[in-house]
């Protein structure tokens, strides 16, 4: 019990590593919180005009979703850890302890953890939100389709039993509700696309 709980405390901090704040910094661009939709995450860092910046946040906050799946999955914690350290590093970059808890919306990290868990379901996740983006050009209802997709793929991949299938669920909720936003500004019709600039605040 004590390893489970070091493992997912761990995972939380992981988590809490904001990719976006700390690749702006280095980058000597602006805090990504100051501008656009004001969100640390790699679609604000990407209005910043810098996509290396932005590619960067993206690769950083995926890799560390997947390395803490990867960990618990290595050590071989049985599969209910392995459920809540997804969860636990997800939680971090949405509310991190390293950044007075203002995080992210975890699309990147919720990508990560879904190719640490399984790749297929990581990669038919990924192609689900490419389809969005390739049509439609947002990356919030890109995000937001697949995480309504996500968790039907991970029932047939581990089966409704399984807690890691409950793990993406929880995953898939959260992601939604941070993207409340989001969701008011594409129904108003003002939501940015990708690839501009603006953004409704
Ligand atoms: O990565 C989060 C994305 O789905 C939306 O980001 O900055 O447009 O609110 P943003």
């Amino acid at each position: 019990p004590l390893a489970t709980i070091g493992f997912v405390i761990a995972s939380y901090l992981i988590g809490s590593i904001s990719f976006a704040v700390i690749v702006s910094k280095l980058f000597g661009l602006s805090d990504p919180r100051t501008y656009g939709s004001k969100n640390p995450g790699a679609t604000n860092v990407l209005r910043s005009g810098n996509k290396a910046a932005a590619m960067l946040t993206l690769i950083g906050d995926a890799f560390k979703g997947w390395l803490a799946v990867w960990l618990a999955v290595r050590f071989d914690l049985p599969t209910a850890t392995i459920a809540l350290v997804a969860i636990a590093v997800f939680l971090g970059h949405l509310w991190p302890i390293f950044f007075k808890f203002v995080g992210g919306k975890g699309v990147a990290t919720a990508a990560g953890v879904l190719l640490g868990l399984n790749l297929w379901l990581g990669l038919g996740t990924l192609a689900t939100w490419l389809v969005v983006a390739f049509c439609f050009r947002y990356s919030s209802l890109s995000a937001l389709m697949a995480s309504i997709f996500a968790p039907f793929y991970s029932a047939l991949i581990f089966g409704t039993a399984s807690p890691l299938f409950w793990s993406v669920c929880a995953m898939s909720a959260l992601l939604i509700y941070r993207h409340q936003q989001n969701i008011r500004n594409l129904i108003a019709g003002k939501e940015s696309r990708l690839g501009s600039k603006k953004t409704a605040s």
